[in-house]
């Protein structure tokens, strides 16, 4: 039987609304008919209860701690399968064989240089430039450069428009660090794989070749396939909308990456990590969450906490454990910073104060510890996320873009403002 929901309107009546069940996950309302019959809109800021959209690529139980791309745990994605196997499957819906693997990688590494003009176009900015900065202009500018791959309504258009994303982000990416740090770009080398490949294309210098280390690529791997994608986030939902108006690809994944920019969404495991160097040591620690229980503080256990998770984020687990191998692997056991954040998880994970808020490490409690020992500067951090998250910004978009039930996005207000009034003249008012 077909499920309903009764709305009982101020003035007496009753009407009912389908409500719509997914594979998995909680029932929607359909209230697309609400204002037409009604005359009412509904008031949902931050969309704390609102589905802006049906998809089939991620899905996030957050009382659970589970994150499935596709269907598949991203605890076995991490283990078994390398970033460009799950880009495939965020794009195309299955995992590959290996002969669509070959395929897949020989098609990505073909696009991962950028046109030449582009060079160009870093050296407009200045050198102390944020590089996220220089990342939504370059990005935006790919639309400038690459008109054959602009017709959102040819399917073959959106194909090459993804693979030359997520092709050439690694590229751009490693020039804007480049570019910050005053060295020559590094051109990429298609004999390598696409995580070793973004690494030498970070750190090689003319004069000096960088040597790939399969434990440190594989690291930097599982970062990617962690970030890939996280459903209808705040950037996600910003590609989607910009996507919506029939906008290009590139322009909408630089919408994506000014979004992601923000302190709220990309910037926290930068945040983490400064507050882990703010505490400084492990006799510390009673001290600084004395001050995050203190509401008048202002404090925050940065890292911690999450809208979606009330358990452990599933990604966190993965990050510890690659923050494990990492640190070893670089003759780092005994970092400061990494113990200081063990010390400062088990001591939280008893308080009841976390415990009954059910607040919990997030994936950026030990990413931004990771990512240092990589050599990464703190700057570039959100950068990364933007390389791993492109290729499920553009899963979603080409997800909208065939999607029957798609339409501009265009959300209602509730009006709070001056009613209708008449213009004084300028000595009168
Ligand atoms: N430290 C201390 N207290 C916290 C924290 C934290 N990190 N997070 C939440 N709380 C407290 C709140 O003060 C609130 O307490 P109260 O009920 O006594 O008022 C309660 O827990 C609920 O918190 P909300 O702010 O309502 O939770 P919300 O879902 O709005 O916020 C958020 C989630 C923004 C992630 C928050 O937990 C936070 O600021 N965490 C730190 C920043 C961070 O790590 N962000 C990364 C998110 S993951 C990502 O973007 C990839």
């Amino acid at each position: 039987m077909d499920k309903k929901a009764t709305l009982k309107l101020p003035d007496g009546g009753n009407i009912d609304f389908p409500v719509l069940s997914g594979s998995v996950g909680p029932d929607v309302v359909d209230i697309r008919a609400l204002y037409g019959k009604t005359g009412v809109f509904t008031y949902d800021p931050g969309f704390l209860s609102t589905a802006s959209c049906a998809s089939t690529i991620t899905y996030i139980d957050g009382d659970q701690g589970v994150l499935l791309y596709r269907g598949y745990p991203i605890e076995q994605l991490a283990v078994h399968c390398d970033f460009l196997e799950v880009c495939y499957l965020l794009l195309k819906g299955e995992l590959p064989n290996q002969k669509q693997k070959d395929e897949f990688v020989s098609m990505v590494t073909n696009h991962t240089m950028v046109h030449d003009q582009i060079n160009r176009f870093f050296t407009g900015f200045r050198r102390d430039a944020h590089p996220m900065a220089v990342l939504v202009g370059v990005v935006g500018a790919l639309s400038a450069f690459y008109h054959d791959s602009l017709d959102i309504s040819d399917q073959r258009h959106r194909e090459v428009a993804a693979f030359r994303l997520i092709a050439k982000l690694p590229t751009l990416v490693a020039m804007a660090y480049k570019y910050n740090m005053g060295q020559p770009f590094v051109y990429p080398r298609n004999e390598l794989s696409y995580t070793a490949n973004f690494m030498r294309m970070m750190f090689a210098v003319p004069a000096e070749d960088y040597r790939t280390n399969e434990v440190l690529v594989r690291a930097l791997d599982r970062i990617f396939i962690l970030h890939a994608d996280h459903e209808q986030n705040a950037s996600t939902s910003t590609v989607r909308l910009s996507g919506s108006s029939g906008a290009n690809p590139f322009a909408c994944i630089a919408a994506g990456i000014a979004c992601l920019w923000g302190p709220a969404h990309g910037g926290a495991n930068e945040a983490a990590l400064q507050m882990l160097d703010h505490i400084g040591d492990v006799s510390k620690i009673g001290e600084f969450i004395k001050q995050v229980k203190d509401k008048n503080s202002g404090v925050k256990l940065m890292g911690f906490g999450h809208r979606v998770y009330k358990n452990y984020d599933p990604r966190a687990k993965l990050m510890r454990e690659t923050c494990y191998e990492v640190l070893e692997e670089l003759g780092l056991n005994n970092d400061r910073l990494f113990k200081l954040a063990m010390a400062l998880e088990k001591i939280a994970l008893e308080d009841d104060y976390f415990v009954s808020r059910k607040l919990y490490p997030n994936v950026d409690f030990y990413s931004g510890i990771v990512q240092r020992a990589l050599g990464i500067p703190v700057s570039m951090f959100t950068c990364i996320f933007a390389l791993a998250r492109t290729v499920g910004w553009i899963a979603q978009w080409n997800e909208m873009i065939v999607d029957p039930d798609q339409k501009i996005g265009r959300p209602r207000q509730l009006y709070k403002g001056a009613t209708r009034r008449d213009v004084l003249p300028i000595d009168k008012r």
